[in-house]
């Protein structure tokens, strides 16, 4: 308490290159080049950790987005990048990933300064994360292809039947601000890899890295229209992307709200759909784990990237033996978790995104107050210049009716529950309209494997939280999504399976 309140939150000085990137004029990136708005709309750029505006984006008109989702069209029709060989496809997205890399400082620090994550953080997780995005699925650019089956009711060799594994066509992506650059790769990666083109909207709240990333598409040599990147509001741009009939395709990461907003608009043109949405995952901590091992495990499940994930662990059921222990060894990370100003390098936890997302926050704090929750750790909004901070917070004597209970949060606050069996802890763990993700502490094998049968989620992590790989599927049960992002089944969200039968 008394360390948070003398932390200097005074934002630190930004390189030249971030500055000279942030002087840039606003504009869109469409057919690889930098071009206008139709109109002079912008949305001011701010940085979370004092609230400053320090430059400005496009806020894309209409006429806009039907430029880029023109590009966009042509570029599929023409056949200029599926029809390239496969082994180019693969050596252009390495070559964005080597870019990426050989950008990695820049781009975690713009990261930092967008979005408010430490830009340590923004090294280790987000950059490295879009990276993997991008390498893993260059390779499945020369490995698609299809089958050869048997006729079942027709004679044997009376028949030529096959599939033939097709790019969808033209894709719109919408991401939110807490990954930004990751989640713009995780969009782009297996699209392109597919033979798809796209228009991808960056949330309006953090654009700054996917800008970048279009400069960095341009240079690897991906051809014009390919991969077009625009910036603007959700409710107008975003929304002009989802109905527009040229686009065959729709890719959203962010609320379970617009998500299903986005789901009914897709619709009219049958547009295929997948949706990464809202969470409020279970943690269990079963009463054989080494507490003093596993409270700092629990702690960053929820913690990391100021609790701004779709997966954080955001409701912890401890068992009644060792409730009390998780707790104090969770309060134990709170120095550790301390929110300082993003490009402080002593910081692990920066401020939330924006003073909406802030006082979101604030206020599910005050609402589980008010409803008799206790405040074991924070519950606070430390003072800075004008910087967007929470504490680290952890709530107790919540029950399942409080909406900090219900709801997802989405930041850094945990509620914390006991339980005394298998059977009822699958069942609290279940009682949600979520089902993206779950956590089991324990070194009881059964248990773990019990557990990991009983829960609705799409993703079961056992002794680890928030381990994403890309081999490895990803997507929500319930109302946290529709399909899988990931490994083989993402990039088959972006392919067409055609069957051709010829009578011989
Ligand atoms: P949001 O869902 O409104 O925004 C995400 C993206 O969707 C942004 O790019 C936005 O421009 C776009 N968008 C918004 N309205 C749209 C529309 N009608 N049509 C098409 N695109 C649209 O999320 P927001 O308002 O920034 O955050 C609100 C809450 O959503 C958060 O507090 C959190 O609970 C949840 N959220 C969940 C995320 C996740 O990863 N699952 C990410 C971001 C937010
Ligand atoms: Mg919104």
């Amino acid at each position: 308490m008394n360390e948070m309140t003398t932390i200097d939150r005074t934002q630190r000085e930004y390189s030249q290159a971030a500055k000279d990137f942030l002087a840039r004029k606003p504009q869109l990136f469409i057919n690889n080049e930098w071009v206008d708005s139709s109109h002079g709309q912008t949305i001011d750029v701010e940085d979370p950790s004092n609230g400053k505006v320090i430059g400005q984006i496009v806020d894309a008109s209409d006429k806009d987005v039907d430029r880029a989702v023109a590009a966009a069209r042509a570029a599929f029709d023409d056949n200029r990048w599926y029809g390239l060989a496969p082994m180019e496809r693969e050596r252009i997205i390495l070559r964005i990933a080597d870019l990426v890399e050989q950008n990695a400082d820049l781009l975690a620090e713009l990261e930092a300064i967008d979005n408010g994550k430490p830009k340590g953080m923004a090294m280790v997780a987000d950059i490295p994360g879009a990276i993997s995005h991008l390498r893993f699925m260059a390779g499945w650019a020369g490995k698609t292809g299809g089958q050869t089956l048997h006729p079942y009711t027709r004679p044997t060799g009376s028949i030529f039947g096959y599939t033939s594994k097709e790019p969808v066509g033209v894709c719109a992506q919408i991401v939110p601000w807490n990954f930004p650059l990751l989640m713009a790769c995780l969009k782009i990666a297996p699209a392109i890899a597919a033979g798809c083109t796209t228009v991808l909207k960056p949330a309006e709240q953090t654009s700054l890295t996917t800008l970048k990333l279009a400069d960095l598409i341009a240079e690897a040599g991906v051809p014009a229209g390919v991969v077009n990147i625009i910036t603007g509001n959700g409710h107008t741009a975003g929304d002009r992307m989802v109905k527009h009939p040229d686009v065959d395709k729709i890719a959203f990461t962010g609320s379970t709200e617009i998500g299903k907003i986005i789901n009914k608009n897709a619709t009219d043109t049958m547009k295929r759909v997948t949706l990464e949405l809202g969470g409020k995952s279970p943690v269990v901590v079963m009463p054989d784990v080494n507490v003093e091992e596993v409270a700092p495990g629990v702690a960053s499940g929820i913690f990391f990237n100021s609790g701004q994930v779709c997966v954080a662990g955001s409701r912890l059921y401890a068992h009644r033996d060792v409730f009390d222990d998780v707790l104090e060894g969770m309060s134990k990370t709170a120095s550790f978790w301390a929110p300082r100003a993003s490009l402080d390098p002593e910081g692990h936890m920066g401020p939330l995104v924006s003073k909406e997302q802030h006082d979101r926050v604030m206020g599910y704090i005050e609402a589980g107050k008010r409803d008799g929750a206790s405040v074991v750790m924070g519950g606070d909004a430390p003072t800075s210049d004008g910087g967007y901070y929470v504490s680290p917070t952890i709530l107790a004597d919540v029950n399942p009716q409080m909406s900090v209970v219900r709801e997802e949060i989405f930041g850094p606050v945990v509620v914390a529950q006991r339980f005394d069996d298998l059977d009822e802890v699958a069942k609290s763990a279940n009682d949600t309209c979520f089902g993206l993700a779950a956590g089991i502490w324990t070194r009881d094998v059964a248990a773990m494997h019990k557990l990991a049968a009983k829960l609705k989620a799409g993703t079961v992590w056992g002794n680890c939280h928030a381990m994403i790989d890309v081999a490895l599927p990803f997507g929500g049960f319930k109302e946290s999504g529709l399909g899988r992002e990931q490994g083989l089944h993402g990039l088959d969200a972006y392919q067409e399976t055609k069957t051709v039968i010829i009578q011989l």
